[in-house]
Formats: C-alpha cells, sequence, structure tokens
C-alpha cells in the first residue's frame, strides 16, 4: 500500500476495515441508516461501502477541516476558482431560475443567463409551431443536428436520449461528433437537406473536429440550395462563447447563442449548449432539468455534511481511492435510456480531476481521478461482470436504477431491477468457500473442493445504488447536478483545478503538425519520432496499394 493510499488519520479505520467483511457491516443498521438518503426524486444508498460510523466520521472531520463550505460558496458567487485560466465557474447560475435559495453570482451574469434563457424558450415556441423564420429558421425543420464534441456533445447528447419519451413529435435528435466522416456520410443519406437544422456547438468555435464536420455539412445544404448563401445560413445556428469567430464561419449574428467564459464546456448542458435538448424536449421539460439540478444546488448549499449527498459521495470515492487504492470505478445504470450517462461521467470526472499538480503547480499528495467506465446493465453482466465478482482486482461500482419506468412491460422492468439489486448482493455478500463446498455434491472429495475453490466468491465488494423514482426532466437534472458537486468537492478535497482541461492539449497541437505530413506524401517527415515516421511512411505505401486495387 503507497503512503498516498495510509492518509495517516485513516490508517486505524484502513486496518480494521481490512479485518471485517462487507457481510458483517451490513448487520448494523445504525451504520446503514447513515449511509442511506433520499433527497426529491433521488435515492442514495451508500451501506455497501466500506466504511463504517467511526471511519466515516473520520472522513467527515477531514472535509470539515478542509474549508469546503467557504470553497462552495467562493464557486456560488463567482470566484475566479478557475485559476489557469482566471475564470470564473458559474454552471450553477445557469439553473438558478429554478432555486428556493437566492444567488449569489453576480447580477450581471444572471441577467446574460435570464435573457438567453429568454431566447431559447421563444426559439423553441417558435419551432415548435412550425414558423421559425423571425429567428432565422428556414420552414419545414424535421430533423436537429447537434455539432460539437466533449462538453458540447455529451450532455445534450445523454439528456436527449435520457428523455426520449418527453421528445416532442415531429421533430428528430442527431449528433454529429466524430471527426470520422462515417457519421456525417450517414446523415447525409438519411436526412434531407431542405429539412434539417445544424446547431454548431463550440465553446471555443476552434475545435477541428466540430468545424471539418460543420463544413461538411454545410456543402451538403450548400449544393441543396445551388450555393444561394442566404438560403444556406437558414440551416444554421450555433452555441459560442467566440461569436465572431462563429459569425466569420457563417452562422449569422442573430442565430448565434451565447456561452460564457464562466461555464466550462463538461458543464454547460444547462446554457445555450442545451439548445438542441431544448429543441427535442420543449421548454417546459428544459425547465424542469434546471429545476432538479438547481434541487440538488440548494442542498448542496445548505445540507451539513452527514447528510449532504454530493459531499458523501466525494468522501465515498476518497476512501475507495486514496484509503483502499482502488484505480477504477464502474458506472452500471440499469436503465437503456441512461446508455450514455457513463461517457458523459468520464467526461466530467477525469477531465476535471485527473490532473497531478496543484494550482500552485507543486505535485499532488495522493491519487487523483479513478478511470471511470462501465455500461448499461444487464448487458454488462454478461460482459466483464466475471472480472468484477471473481477477478484479482476490486473495482468500485456505482448501479443506476429506477423505480418506475416509462413503459408498461412490467415483467421486463422488474426482472431488470430484480438484476440490479442481486448484483449489489451479491458482490457485497459472496460466497464462501464452505458454501460453495456444501453446493458441490457430486464426484471425490478433492473433485468436490477444486470445483468449490472456483465457484467461490470473495464479497467484500464495495458499490453504491443509486435510485431514481422516475427517469424524468427533473431527477435527471438532479442526477447529473450530485456529480457536478461531488467533482467539485473532489477537486476542493485533492486540491487540484477541476476547472481547466490543459492535458488535452499536446496531442491537439501534435496533430495539427502530422495532419501535414497525411496530406502530403513527399512532406519531410524526420521531425516526428521513429515510430510516428514508420506509422506515416506505412499509411503512404498502403494507400498506394490499395488505390491500384481499386483501378
Ligand atoms: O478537448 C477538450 C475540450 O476542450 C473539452 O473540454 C470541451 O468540452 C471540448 O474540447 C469541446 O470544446 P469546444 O466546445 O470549444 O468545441
Amino acid at each position: 500500500m503507497s503512503p498516498d493510499q495510509r492518509s495517516s488519520f485513516l490508517a486505524e479505520h484502513i486496518d480494521r476495515l481490512a479485518r471485517t467483511h462487507l457481510r458483517e457491516l451490513l448487520k448494523d443498521a445504525v451504520r446503514g441508516k447513515r449511509l442511506r438518503h433520499r433527497l426529491g426524486p433521488l435515492l442514495l444508498d451508500l451501506s455497501r461501502q466500506k466504511l463504517d460510523v467511526a471511519a466515516l466520521d473520520a472522513l467527515g472531520a477531514h472535509v470539515e477541516a478542509s474549508g469546503w463550505q467557504a470553497a462552495r460558496d467562493a464557486m456560488f458567487a463567482g470566484a475566479p476558482i478557475n485559476t489557469s485560466e482566471d475564470r470564473a465557474v458559474l454552471h450553477t447560475a445557469l439553473r438558478a431560475s429554478g432555486s428556493k435559495l437566492s444567488s449569489p453570482a453576480p447580477r450581471e451574469a444572471l441577467d446574460e443567463i435570464s435573457e438567453t434563457l429568454k431566447r431559447i424558450d421563444a426559439l423553441v415556441h417558435a419551432v415548435g409551431l412550425g414558423d421559425a423564420s423571425a429567428f432565422g429558421v428556414a420552414p419545414g425543420i424535421t430533423d436537429v443536428v447537434n455539432i460539437g464534441i466533449g462538453g458540447s456533445d455529451l450532455g445534450p447528447r445523454l439528456a436527449e436520449r435520457a428523455l426520449a419519451p418527453y421528445h416532442v413529435p415531429g421533430l428528430r435528435s442527431h449528433f454529429l461528433t466524430n471527426v470520422d466522416g462515417q457519421s456525417a456520410y450517414e446523415l447525409m443519406h438519411q436526412l434531407d437537406p431542405k429539412r434539417t437544422l445544424i446547431v454548431m456547438v463550440s465553446k471555443t468555435f476552434t475545435t477541428q473536429e466540430t468545424l471539418l464536420n460543420g463544413n461538411v455539412m454545410r456543402d451538403w445544404i450548400s449544393r441543396a440550395y445551388e450555393g444561394e448563401v442566404t438560403a444556406v445560413s437558414r440551416h444554421f445556428l450555433a452555441v459560442s462563447a467566440n461569436v465572431a469567430a462563429a459569425e466569420a464561419w457563417g452562422v449569422p449574428a442573430a442565430q448565434v447563442y451565447p456561452m460564457w467564459d464562466f461555464v466550462g464546456g463538461r458543464f454547460s448542458l444547462w446554457s445555450a449548449v442545451g439548445l438542441s435538448l431544448a429543441l427535442a424536449i420543449g421548454c417546459y421539460n428544459f425547465h424542469a432539468l434546471l429545476k432538479g439540478a438547481a434541487l440538488v444546488d440548494d442542498h448542496f448549499r445548505t445540507a451539513p455534511w452527514q447528510e449532504n449527498l454530493p459531499v458523501l459521495l466525494s468522501l465515498v470515492e476518497l476512501w475507495n481511492r486514496n484509503a483502499q487504492g482502488r484505480g477504477s470505478r464502474a458506472v452500471v445504470p440499469y436503465a437503456d435510456l441512461l446508455t450514455d450517462l457513463t461517457s458523459y461521467l468520464q467526461q466530467l470526472e477525469m477531465e476535471s480531476l485527473g490532473k497531478q499538480v496543484t494550482p500552485q503547480g507543486k505535485p499532488v499528495a495522493q491519487s487523483t481521478s479513478p478511470v471511470v467506465w462501465g455500461s448499461v446493465g444487464t448487458n454488462a453482466q454478461h460482459a466483464y461482470f466475471q472480472s468484477l465478482h471473481q477477478g484479482t482486482d476490486v473495482v468500485p461500482l456505482e448501479f443506476i436504477g429506477v423505480v418506475k419506468p416509462a413503459h408498461h412491460l412490467v415483467a421486463n422492468h422488474d426482472a431488470l431491477l430484480s438484476n440490479l439489486l442481486a448484483q449489489a448482493a451479491a458482490l457485497a455478500l459472496g460466497k464462501t468457500f464452505d458454501e460453495a463446498l456444501a453446493e458441490a455434491k457430486q464426484g471425490s472429495e478433492e473433485e468436490r473442493h477444486v470445483l468449490a475453490a472456483q465457484r467461490t466468491f470473495p464479497g467484500d465488494r464495495p458499490s453504491t445504488v443509486m435510485l431514481l423514482d422516475q427517469l424524468t426532466p427533473e431527477s435527471l437534472g438532479a442526477l447529473i447536478a450530485l456529480y457536478e458537486h461531488k467533482v467539485f468537492m473532489l477537486g476542493h478535497l485533492w486540491g487540484i483545478n477541476a476547472f481547466d482541461q490543459w492535458g488535452v492539449e499536446l496531442g491537439k497541437s501534435i496533430a495539427r503538425q502530422i495532419l501535414p505530413a497525411l496530406e502530403n506524401e513527399g512532406a519531410n517527415t524526420s521531425a516526428f519520432d521513429l515510430s510516428t515516421q514508420f506509422l506515416l511512411d506505412t499509411i503512404h505505401d498502403r494507400r498506394l496499394t490499395l488505390a491500384k486495387h481499386d483501378r
């Protein structure tokens, strides 16, 4: 165990709990009460985490000593806590309209947000009525394509799919994100250019993938109008903090919706970045999403640590990561509608918390972001759960379920939920060698022992269960905000800036250097490392060979 995992204030608890199986811990009702909490439509059950009351209180004392309330209040008030970019972090102000508390965010920011929400409402309303010409949009739109990547894609994509039962009729949504031309190619074959509205979403409006995909779709629409620029522009809206670049690219100023430097891309669903979502589910539901998030904001601002869901989630993660040394966490929603939750959380958590230096440029004192991965259950059970039950590494899990589905297929849903509950129980309880031996009825004594060894489950594997009453705009907003604040708390506790992302820059700049060498066969590649040179040469060679075959 490395020193960072054995933080001295937790050492005694780590040792004690290493000797205590979850089977034992689960018998303690008082402990269970401390680890189960409800907030509106959300239930959080942390009782299968390997913590007892004493360890939880030690973690609580740590968080209390950390000055978390002051740090939290500074974020809500718009202090420039993203120090490497000298920016405020005000995604909570985006949903202040749904809050019961008054917002401490700067008035100017709140006014701009409220103006933008009004613009979104008016546009969505007009599109719903079938005539958004006053907003520069062509008539007869049937398909909306959100072009964006990372935070300009994952949030709207997650929510659009999660809220499929709330979709307005007559308008289909699509998401074009990867620079792989395959998706654009397929969309162009599927859609009618004269009935397609493109929403270009890019905070910076410099992102290669988004601009390339935008160019492809613009050319496609342009061909349908024989290059008539004004007609083409009626098929484009943009969302950006770089309004000048969006305009220069060809979206008229009146059709550009603002983003702000005080909102990070991965926290931006609640802004105009959610425009394609708002078009898909209508204004009422979009506001309900904001309201759900505001419910968690209010809770985060007021609840003591013992009952504060984001704080408790962050303490459990701190415990698993730093005290137990777990390097990854699996997120397994038992809901097909939440298929995109894991990739959304990968960006939210790993782009925010995958840091190794403090804002002062010093190495961090402990490990930071675990790898977040996962996929929907029950499919996951038939793929990688074997390893989660009997593999050599312990991976904490997060199970997310929905009590009441949006359909009437009760038998399916009961089967789904029973699997969720069963997996959480099996991982925690396991099956002892003696239990497995008692089940092995056939064969010699030796054969029974050999089989029992393979049919033993260690158990003692931690998981969290989150249950949403129903998957509604409000509960989804609450769920996402819960994770956002957990991320904030971990950034605070780990002493890192959770709101910048310098780690994505190096690859981008090398790609810019490599591109000309891919485009021009004869380009001088000697500046690249030998592996890159070899791969570039191979690609050029193979292209020639494949072209010959095509002839
Ligand atoms: O490359 C990472 C990133 O900057 C993310 O942080 C961001 O969400 C994404 O790219 C898209 O950026 P933009 O909205 O500026 O196109």
